[in-house]
């Protein structure tokens, strides 16, 4: 059998690709930013065929980068931003639109409609999920009533939606799968978690063609096999999931009450629960973690919508650092934030205060207030908001976190990890692989076809690299969640 699996881990800013051996090393990453499209205020846009080339350059460079050929591939596993939403014809494989991004508001307005109207209870019952913009059913609506003839043509059986997934599997496979997996499809707002099926009444709702909507699998399985690309070699594509139930996988948080945040363009919190749902009473979603061997597993789920993005807006937007990775050295020029706070409601505000009118807002500016200062209230920003949703789920949870296993790029930041500790009064984890979001989907693809023959096996690679643990008094934790509370509340969190 061939030695190696590749993981696809398409996000939302770049595309990535990553070969991993059989114990669980990584041998070789490659990865490709891509074009963000702004059309209005509120509205990110990605052009599908791009997410595609990008994907597919950084597999070849990865593959080339690891020394190997497509033939020493024993399987691809795809892990993906969720909620993004594509449609595409059927016939020519071309996209009607630009995909439509998970941070994409244009959809807001409709969805306080809905609310009015009170079909928020009924969705989140059915679906897990709090009724905003973020899911992917408005914005599929959106596309379906705005690109000419798209309705004319869904009703001929002519277009396909998916999420990104779904998107690079009828890629990969030149149009032959039309498929996505549970986690993916726990996240449009149109499947039912409890049936694990399209649901019906919410597909009239939304005025959707059940013509559009892909098949949905496991989350490891065999889908099919590449056709017409890497080369000849067919590989099979066999475990898909959302990133954030990936890399729920990839930190072997395969016990209920384990919990994992995973700090990228946002921050997502999700705890295992097991193989019953558990409804949130704390503005968290419930999801789908993932089905394997014919068995479904739950979580519940805290999203922040922007984290890592901050970072990128002090780069982009504001012009104060010239590469993402000058931020710790323009936080470490001050003591500490200066009485600066920073909330980054740039695309609204998620968990757990789900208000899509918030906006970012900056408090505490003196005379003396530097760039210094803002650096480090936009670092500490991911960390408070991590705090907020952390409570959330220990009062979901009816108990208290012990442990947070942490992966995602920002934290390379020790300073970040310990200022997070400090917060939560909670032991933070970082493993030795922090690339688990890709490792999460290589191990479905490998489980799917006996690379490895269970997680007994696999969970022993994961190993901890470093432990941060509460060094800072609670007093002053206390004072600073105070001090952010102020801040939240100033960017209309609790407005309606
Ligand atoms: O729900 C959105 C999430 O899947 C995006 O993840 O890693 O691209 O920030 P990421």
């Amino acid at each position: 059998m061939p030695k190696y699996v590749l993981a696809f881990d398409q996000g939302t800013t770049s595309s990535r690709a990553i070969v991993f051996n059989h114990a669980s090393e990584v041998v070789a990453v490659a990865q490709k930013e891509f074009t963000q499209i702004f059309p209005n205020a509120g509205w990110v846009e990605h052009d599908a065929n791009e997410i595609w080339y990008t994907q597919l350059s950084v597999a070849t460079e990865a593959v080339l980068k690891a020394g190997l050929s497509p033939a020493d591939l024993a399987a691809i596993g795809i892990t993906n931003q969720r909620e993004t939403t594509v449609v595409w014809n059927r016939n020519t494989g071309e996209p009607l639109h630009n995909a439509i991004v998970w941070q994409d508001k244009r959809t807001a307005a409709y969805c306080d409609e809905l609310r009015k109207a009170g079909h928020a209870p009924a969705i989140q019952e059915k679906t897990g999920l709090i009724l905003d913009a973020y899911f992917s059913a408005t914005k599929l609506k959106w596309i379906l009533d705005h690109v000419e003839g798209a309705r004319a043509q869904a009703a001929r059986g002519e277009l396909c939606f998916g999420t990104v997934d779904a998107w690079l599997i009828w890629k990969l496979t030149n149009g032959t799968v039309h498929a996505t997996d549970v986690t993916n499809a726990s996240r449009t707002m149109l499947y039912n978690i409890h049936t694990c099926e399209w649901d019906k009444e919410l597909l009239e709702l939304f005025d959707i063609p059940a013509s559009v909507l892909p098949e949905v699998r496991s989350s490891s399985e065999v889908y099919g096999h590449t056709q017409q690309v890497l080369t000849s070699a067919s590989i099979p594509i066999c475990g898909v999931a959302g990133d954030q139930q990936s890399a729920l996988f990839g930190q072997m948080c395969l016990q209920p009450g384990m919990v994992k945040n995973t700090y990228g363009t946002g921050c997502f919190m999700l705890m295992h629960t097991g193989t019953e749902p558990i409804r949130s009473k704390n503005n968290l979603v419930t999801t789908i973690a993932w089905k394997i061997n014919n068995e479904v597993h739950y979580a519940l789920e805290g999203s922040v919508f922007i984290a890592g993005a901050v970072v990128q807006w002090l780069r982009d937007g504001l012009g104060i650092i010239k590469h993402s990775s000058d931020i710790e050295a323009l936080a470490n020029t001050v003591d500490d934030n200066g009485g600066v706070y920073l909330v980054p409601a740039f695309a609204g505000l998620g968990a757990p205060y789900w208000n899509q009118h918030a906006r970012g807002t900056i408090v505490g500016i003196t005379r003396g207030t530097t760039a210094g200062h803002f650096a480090r209230a936009a670092v500490e920003s991911i960390a408070y908001q991590t705090m907020d949703v952390l409570t959330a789920m220990e009062a979901d949870a009816g108990v208290t976190i012990k442990e947070l296993r942490v992966d995602g790029g920002a934290t390379v930041n020790n300073q970040l990890l310990q200022f997070q500790s400090d917060l939560l009064k909670t032991t933070v984890v970082r493993p030795m692989i922090t690339e688990t979001t890709a490792l999460g989907a290589a191990y479905l693809a490998g489980l799917a076809i006996h690379f490895w023959n269970g997680t007994e096996e696999i969970e022993k690679y994961w190993q901890v690299d470093k432990k941060f643990t509460p060094l800072m008094p609670e007093a002053e934790a206390d004072t600073k969640a105070a001090e952010w509370k102020q801040a939240i509340n100033a960017s209309g969190a609790f407005y309606v």
